[in-house]
């Protein structure tokens, strides 16, 4: 379960505050959120905070019950690696590296043995039907494809949470829809918490839960 608790984080950019303010939500365990609203208004600063990759200015992040975000910065860093997973917009596979490699690469640099990883990580790509491509490169898969691969990367570690930036935004229509099919099965499948942030009807017309933002606030919430 994510809970963000009264997350504040402010910028000041010639006179004009922007950021994100007293923003309260929770996300249980299995939950497909998203986070919906216009450009610039607060989606990617929060989930910078959820993400452990920016401190607010003021509130909390808890990950089941505990406050995550005050941790030392070698805590977060270790609680990204392990419990949390990430899936952007586009360029999220190391391109020089097959599929099967950027799956296998967060179990490795975890400490997880060359072939528990390897066995690990074709798991993943078979659950989201890439196991016949394991072996092409980024580049060699179609955008859809990389974006599947993105996922079975960022699940592989066993996470609690997944945060997803737009991940639809680099696909054309047809494939945002089934990408997000799967992220909604794999979060009841494996009780792991999504937040996506997207202004996709098609995105948010998948979600089991929809919070909106306006100008840094939150204008809805379930
Ligand atoms: N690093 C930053 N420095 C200054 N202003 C920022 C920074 N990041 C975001 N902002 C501002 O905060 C607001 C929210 O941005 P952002 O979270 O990127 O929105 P969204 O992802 O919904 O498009 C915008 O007004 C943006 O210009
Ligand atoms: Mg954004």
């Amino acid at each position: 379960m994510l809970e963000l608790r009264n997350l504040t984080r402010a910028y000041e950019l010639g006179g004009e505050r922007a950021g994100v303010f007293a923003v309260s939500l929770q996300v249980p365990k299995g939950c497909l959120a998203v986070l919906a609203g216009p450009s610039g208004s607060g989606k990617t600063t929060l989930l910078q905070l959820a993400g452990l990759l920016d401190t607010p200015d003021e509130g909390e992040v808890l990950l089941d019950g505990v406050a995550v975000s005050s941790l030392p910065e070698r805590t977060r860093c270790d609680l990204r690696l392990r419990r949390l997973g990430f899936v952007f917009q586009a360029l999220n596979l190391v391109p020089v590296l097959s599929a099967l490699e950027n799956v296998m690469l967060p179990l490795q640099l975890q400490g997880v043995a060359e072939a528990e990883a390897r066995r690990r990580a074709e798991a993943a790509l078979d659950r989201v039907g890439l196991a016949d491509r394991r072996h092409h490169h980024p580049g060699q898969l179609s955008g859809g494809q990389q974006q599947r691969a993105a996922i079975a990367r960022a699940l592989a570690p066993d996470p609690l949470l997944v945060l997803a930036d737009e991940p639809t935004a680099s696909l054309d229509h047809a494939h945002g829809g089934p990408l997000m099919d799967l992220m909604a099965e794999l979060a009841q499948e494996r009780g792991v918490t999504f937040l996506v942030a997207s202004h996709d009807p098609s995105v948010i017309s998948r979600a089991h839960r929809v919070f909106r933002l306006a100008d840094g606030r939150l204008v809805e919430a379930p």
